[in-house]
């Protein structure tokens, strides 16, 4: 019945791996299911410092939960300073390369400096445990920096995605209630500089924020506001080297990350100390099997969850190498990242299916002509990986010597959850494979009943686990409703699955209004809300297009206040102002205009028909409900001509 191609680990990667065969994981997974407390409990005391120990595992009052209380740990501390009476001390913590092709090594010793200078910096401003803090930088190490000094503290973060624009920065800095941006003058991108500071000026100027601290990267113009604005490197020659790191409840607040909800406004995530700490840090293990002399490469941005966890506090907290690069992945040329893995010996890359497929149309010369004999581990994460990029990454880049591991997960779980172990689990491409240890996910129908195997139903995770989020910040019952409530007795991934005869879970992407744009989550209401601020959109209704390369592209339809305006140039003008108002990653791919949008009689928008329209150009199946089918026929008769 098994039609899928299936890849066992080879035997030489199995020999040498944290977790070999496929027994030994199973053994895992039966210990954790029977004893998920004495489980999780030996792990936290294994894997992580503690400045006291907990006193219980796991506190669970649905839909919250605490672990590890008791407890005082700190995230940096487990980042830095337990490395440091070991040969560790000296090794290359960040690799980092900027697009203009500088590059910095920054030691364990070395990055432990920076961060308890970067700390007493914070602190001379007045920043304690508990209060908030944004940061908002290209990818350059102190980014890292900015999120372990606030770590260190007990300060809450919150990255927010230098792509987002000063509009969509306003929101989440008002949100948080942050006293403190932490900026850059901008960052390098296709050989460009991109503003950082300048969105910054505009977001805070109706906001009582009381410092902006500005790195220097590009050497950009800009305006500083005396009292409020200050340069990095002004305040760091002041401070100096020593600031412990400070003991933490397990469940201090560790940072906070926006992601798109169903509706317009971004749900604030909130993680928590130890939990994620545990979680990030064992999965380093378990799924990218990190050893010493690693050389580890996640290409995602720190502004995302993936860089939280597998750019910086997953990979530091593991000892490894962690390499950060600043820019774009085909400047100047389409083997940027393959000449990267070559210099500096990367042996595990992780990345983006929207990536893969991209520089696979590229062509082979590309990787071809670079020597990636170094490669021994291949991830993907972000949204499902078809069989052809899967195939590619195995054989072009990974010579087929390499296991692909493919990672599911979210921003609210912290870290990964399904995934093969590379040295244990038979791969098949585009099925995430098997839950890690501890982690118990079904797929269920509406009534959290278990759907047959080989059925598709919604995805849930029936216990907590560590990595989880807490809650939504500010919002507590939408927390509840969103995650816990829709499905009896278990945590909502939004996800729609489904597991075949061998167990293996096979993601079929989002159940909710939400699409997946590169890997990237976005909101349709989100962007619906951006079109319908404009002041000649009437209403707007936005699904995701089916794209070869990045997944789903945005395709929006609006309807304009004033009929008899001409809407030649305003596909462009919409395009431009979703830009403005949340960012360029979520700049609709094609805009069409209509007279009405399909609704029910309810006044429902039928998106369902919208997306049949944008997917096959037809619409099938039950529209009796519908207000008016002449829409609905002009606009399928319309596709393209606004493209
Ligand atoms: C999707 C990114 C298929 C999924 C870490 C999930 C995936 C959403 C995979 C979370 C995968 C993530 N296969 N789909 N390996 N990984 N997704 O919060 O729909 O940006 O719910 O976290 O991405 O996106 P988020």
């Amino acid at each position: 019945m098994n039609a899928e191609a299936v890849y066992p680990p080879s035997a030489g990667f199995s020999r040498r791996a944290h977790v070999g065969d496929l027994e030994q994981y199973r053994d895992l997974y039966r210990r954790a299911e029977e004893n998920p407390e004495q489980f999780w409990g030996e792990l936290a005391q294994s894997e992580l410092f503690w400045f006291e120990p907990f006193s219980s595992v796991l506190e669970w009052h649905p839909p919250n939960v605490k672990w590890f209380t008791g407890g005082k740990t700190n995230l940096a501390y487990n980042c830095l300073d337990r490395h440091l009476n070991t040969p560790r001390a000296a090794k290359t913590a960040i690799l980092w390369e900027g697009e203009p092709g500088d590059q910095r090594a920054v030691s364990y010793q070395e990055l432990h400096r920076l961060v308890s200078r970067f700390a007493n910096v914070l602190k001379a401003r007045g920043l304690k445990a508990g209060d908030r803090a944004i940061i908002y930088m290209p990818m350059v190490p102190e980014a890292a920096v900015a999120m372990l000094a606030c770590a260190r503290l007990g300060v809450t973060h919150s990255v927010v995605f230098g792509g987002f624009s000063s509009e969509a920065l306003k929101a989440r800095i008002e949100d948080l209630g942050a006293r403190v941006v932490i900026t850059a003058d901008g960052g390098w991108r296709r050989g460009k500089p991109v503003a950082l500071k300048t969105a910054v000026d505009e977001a805070i100027q109706s906001l009582d924020v009381a410092d902006v601290i500005v790195l220097r990267r590009t050497g950009g113009a800009v305006r500083m506001k005396p009292g409020r604005d200050h340069w990095w490197h002004d305040l760091e020659a002041d401070a100096g080297d020593v600031c412990p790191a400070e003991p933490l409840d397990s469940e201090h607040p560790l940072f906070v990350l926006y992601t798109s909800g169903t509706t317009g406004k971004p749900k604030g995530i909130l993680h928590t100390t130890a939990g994620y700490a545990l979680h990030t840090t064992l999965t380093m293990k378990w799924v990218f099997d990190l050893r010493e002399e690693d050389v580890y490469w996640c290409t995602a941005d720190v502004g995302w969850v993936t860089g939280h966890s597998y750019v910086v506090y997953g990979p530091l907290s593991a000892g490894a190498t962690t390499l950060m690069y600043e820019g774009a992945p085909d400047y100047p040329g389409f083997d940027r990242w393959w000449s990267i893995v070559e210099r500096h010996r990367v042996s595990i890359l992780y990345t983006s299916p929207t990536a893969i497929r991209a520089l696979l149309r590229q062509g082979d010369q590309w990787p071809d002509s670079h020597d990636l004999a170094s490669l021994r581990l291949l991830g993907s994460v972000g949204e499902p990986i078809n069989p052809a990029a899967w195939e590619w990454y195995h054989r072009t880049i990974g010579k087929g010597r390499c296991p692909i591991v493919d990672t599911w997960w979210q921003t609210e779980t912290g870290a990964i959850l399904i995934s093969p172990l590379p040295g244990a689990t038979p791969a098949k491409p585009g099925s995430a494979t098997l839950p890690l240890p501890g982690v118990i996910p079904a797929v269920v129908d509406f009534h959290g009943k278990p759907v047959p195997r080989g059925e598709k139903g919604f995805l849930v995770i029936q216990r907590p686990w560590p990595g989880m989020l807490r809650t939504i910040l500010n919002d507590p019952a939408r927390y509840e409703s969103q995650y816990w409530q829709r499905i009896p007795g278990a945590y909502f991934t939004g996800d729609a699955a489904r597991q075949d005869e061998d167990g293996y879970f096979w993601i079929l992407g989002r159940v909710d209004d939400a699409i997946n744009v590169s890997g990237h989550r976005l909101s349709t209401m989100e962007v619906e809300s951006a079109l319908v601020r404009h002041p000649l959109v009437a209403e707007a209704a936005v699904v995701g297009k089916p794209d070869e390369i990045t997944g789903q592209a945005v395709c929006a339809f609006v309807t304009l206040k004033n009929v008899d305006r001409d809407h030649r140039d305003l596909g462009a003008e919409l395009r431009q102002w979703v830009t403005h108002e949340i960012g360029a990653f979520a700049r609709p791919a094609e805009v069409r205009f209509a007279d009405a949008l399909p609704k029910t009689r309810s006044g429902k928008i039928m998106r369902r028909l919208l997306r049949e329209i944008v997917t096959s150009h037809s619409v099938t199946g039950d529209v009796t409900t519908l207000e008016d089918m002449a829409v609905v026929s002009r606009l399928a008769a319309q596709h393209d001509d606004e493209a």
